[in-house]
């Protein structure tokens, strides 16, 4: 079976998110949002290792606050750059020799479900490095300075990048190696792009979505709630089978 390592950046600054708190700390239905991201991947047997990825100045609390769930988890934390591509930087130099693939994903992404999980840890191993997207939902307008629609861009071939992002090893870290110190990339797919490297795309929907605004945390609990848990499921086929 190869083996992931999990990067999940939580060291920015939630500017969109506004408030006091920021938003991996924020609580989803009671707990906080970077919890139950990283549940999603600790109990996975193809996971060997898990890296946190937080500010400098939230290391403390985190460790106070959360240390024994992180203990419990697994759960190594690092600290965090000013561009999300720094903090994942950070991380990369801590990944252990036996991962095979590095799988990269947002601590706010909280809904993201096994079988996307499944299906990108798949294609990574076909292809080397694939991500989760959706096609653009959106009519997108090109709008110049002063506010005035010039174009409406054809969505056809549009796909809204998601996480996680997962990449052999070798072919990251030769990446990020590579990469302009100014380069303004967004995602990870985008420095192994640079590389000239192809990257594959799995299908995902909208509700792995990433909580960006305050109003995402009802969007992400109306989501999670709308599924069925694995216990009730796996109760519905036992009480199939006994039919
Ligand atoms: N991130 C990070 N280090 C940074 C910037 C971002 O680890 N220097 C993380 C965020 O914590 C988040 C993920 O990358 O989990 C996706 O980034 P984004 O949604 O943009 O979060 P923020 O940068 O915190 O939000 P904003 O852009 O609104 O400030
Ligand atoms: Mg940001």
């Amino acid at each position: 079976m190869p083996k992931y390592a999990v990067i999940m950046p939580a060291a920015g600054s939630s500017e969109r998110f506004g408030g006091s708190e920021k938003k991996p700390f924020a609580k989803l239905d009671g707990r906080p949002v970077f919890l139950k991201t990283l549940e999603a991947f600790v109990n996975r047997e193809d996971v060997c290792q898990t890296l946190l990825v937080v500010a400098k100045e939230d290391a403390e609390r985190m460790r106070t606050s959360y240390g024994a769930n992180l203990a419990f988890m697994n759960v190594r934390l690092i600290e965090g750059g000013a561009r999300r591509r720094d903090s994942v930087a950070h991380a990369l130099r801590e990944v252990r020799d036996d991962a095979e693939y590095v799988a990269v994903h947002d601590a706010v992404r909280p809904c993201v479900t096994q079988e996307m999980i499944d299906a990108v840890f798949a294609e990574a191993v076909k292809s080397g490095a694939a991500i989760l997207a959706c096609p653009v939902a959106a009519t997108l307008k090109r709008v110049s300075g002063a506010g005035v629609v010039e174009e409406t861009v054809p969505r056809d071939a549009l796909h809204e990048a998601q996480t996680p992002q997962v990449f052999r090893k070798d072919l990251l870290l030769d990446a990020y190696s590579r990469l302009a110190a100014d380069d303004p990339v967004t995602d990870d797919a985008q420095v192994v792009e640079r590389a000239g490297q192809a990257v594959r795309l799995v299908a995902s929907d909208a509700s792995n979505l990433k909580i960006t605004v305050r109003a995402d945390l009802s969007l992400a609990s109306a989501i999670l709630k709308s599924r069925p848990t694995r216990a009730v499921r796996k109760m519905g086929a036992f009480e199939e089978a006994q039919w």
